[in-house]
């Protein structure tokens, strides 16, 4: 995909990666960009260049997101990116934080991706970005609800694409590892920078890549290709 060419739309815009995201789309020269957020006014920042859009979504929200597809009617370029973790062991995590683990990170990229599958295959097609993680395929102890709301992104993608690929639009998935954003505040260990990750998730939009390991997360891929029991209990040596 030319991103000079492409109207995008980002989730969980106004923090994190979703801000680098809207950021890096404009330096690279993108057409127009909704920046999405369940409070508009923490946007605050991005709005001085008249390309971006500021609209109010919780993606678990049926109702606003129809709403928002209804504003955003020439968006090619879909970038799944709102997300949520809950930390909590398997045995003791409460039953509240796997609903909303999985309400933000699994439901609420479905149905975002179905509803604007019909925009953008409108508009004659383009990608969509998930912003899935090493997690999707690897359980960290301490992250249950998390893992399992990954992973289950993971399966809808999949399940998704074929769909999708009818209708002339990519899927992207994107497999960070950890990320210095407030998301892992307070847990120590290797994080690539926002800006790492965004520049080489938007590097395999722009090649129309199914997949991406960005940053650091590309050796701990090959690694768990290379032996993925192994990956698996050096994970679970973690806890
Ligand atoms: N940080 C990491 O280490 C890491 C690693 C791998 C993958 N990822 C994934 O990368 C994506 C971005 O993460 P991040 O590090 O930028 O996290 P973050 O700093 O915690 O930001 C999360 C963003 O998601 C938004 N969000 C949460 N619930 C939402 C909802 N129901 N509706 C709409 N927006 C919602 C938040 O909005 P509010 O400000 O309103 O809460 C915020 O904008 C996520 O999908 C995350 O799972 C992150």
């Amino acid at each position: 995909m030319d991103i000079t060419q492409a109207t995008a739309f980002v989730t969980g815009a106004n923090r994190g990666v979703g801000k680098v995201f809207v950021a890096s789309l404009l330096e690279r020269g993108v057409r127009k960009v909704y920046a999405a957020a369940r409070d508009p006014g923490s946007l605050n920042g991005l709005l001085e260049d008249d390309r971006v859009v500021p609209v109010a979504l919780d993606v678990t929200d049926a109702e606003q997101i129809q709403h928002a597809a209804a504003i955003a009617t020439d968006v090619t370029l879909l970038i799944n990116n709102a997300g949520a973790l809950s930390f909590g062991g398997a045995l003791e995590v409460e039953q509240e934080a796997i609903v909303r683990d999985m309400a933000v990170n699994y439901t609420g990229l479905h149905s975002m991706t179905r509803v604007f599958s019909m925009v953008i295959e409108a508009n004659g097609g383009g990608t969509v970005v998930n912003m899935l993680s090493l997690l999707s395929f690897l359980a960290a102890p301490g992250f249950s609800a998390y893992n399992a709301s990954k992973a289950a992104a993971w399966s809808m993608s999949m399940s998704l694409r074929p769909y999708l690929s009818q209708r002339n639009i990519k899927v992207l998935n994107a497999f960070p590892g950890g990320i210095d954003t407030e998301m892992l505040a307070g847990v120590d260990g290797p994080k690539d920078r926002p800006e790492t990750v965004v520049a080489d998730v938007l590097n395999a939009v722009t090649e129309d890549l199914e997949d991406v390991y960005p940053g650091a997360a590309q050796d701990a891929f090959d690694a768990w290709r290379a032996d993925p029991k192994a990956m698996e209990k050096a994970f679970a040596a973690m806890m």
